[in-house]
């Protein structure tokens, strides 16, 4: 099983939890860390060499912070320019299928604002239909989302915890 990260943080050098979660992935043998941000300064996608790393991997993950409900814009670039007709989706766009896809996302609100009632109103599970759905179009199994809330307060020690935590996920059978 070889697994792609996809980081997408716009400043990862101020970053708290993702740079802990990307640092801490990168020690995977069987994973392969790709820094959107990083790679692509100027916001000009490679598509050709984005479709090759995903033929490459049996599971893709999406890792960002939360903005404004919704991922950093070049990871949506990114979904626009290489997730094509004829290759991720259409009668002739199988080159996903069979894939497995999995989130993982911090956020500034905490989980008791993420539910009817809460000042976000919904739960994680729905603001993140749109890559569900993408998920289902491109024939990818959707699996569990990875999220850590409320990061904003967290200790040294409970962002060391949660880059093990997000190891683990990343790793289980579903
Ligand atoms: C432009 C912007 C939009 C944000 N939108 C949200 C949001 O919709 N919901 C939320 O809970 N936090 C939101 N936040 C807070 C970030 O999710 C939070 O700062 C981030 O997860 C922390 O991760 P980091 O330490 O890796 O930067 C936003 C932050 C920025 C800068």
């Amino acid at each position: 099983m070889k697994t792609l990260v996809m980081v997408a943080h716009p400043n990862l050098e101020t970053s708290v939890i993702n740079k802990a979660w990307k640092n801490r992935l990168i020690q995977e043998t069987d994973m392969t860390v790709h820094d959107l941000y990083a790679k692509y300064p100027d916001g000009k996608i490679d598509v050709v060499f984005e479709q090759q790393l995903l033929l490459d991997h049996d599971r893709i993950v999406f890792q960002f912070p939360f903005y404004w409900y919704s991922s950093p814009s070049l990871l949506k670039e990114w979904q626009d320019m290489v997730l094509t007709y004829g290759w991720a989706y259409g009668s002739e766009g199988t080159k996903l299928r069979g894939k497995e896809f999995v989130l993982a996302i911090s956020t500034g609100g905490p989980e008791t604002a993420y539910q009817a009632g809460g000042y976000n109103l919904f739960s994680m599970s729905e603001l993140t239909k749109p890559f569900q759905a993408t998920a289902n179009l491109t024939g990818m199994r959707f699996l569990p989302t990875f999220t850590k809330q409320g990061v904003r307060f967290l200790t040294q020690e409970q962002v060391h915890e949660s880059a093990e935590e997000l190891v683990r996920h990343l790793k289980k059978n579903y």
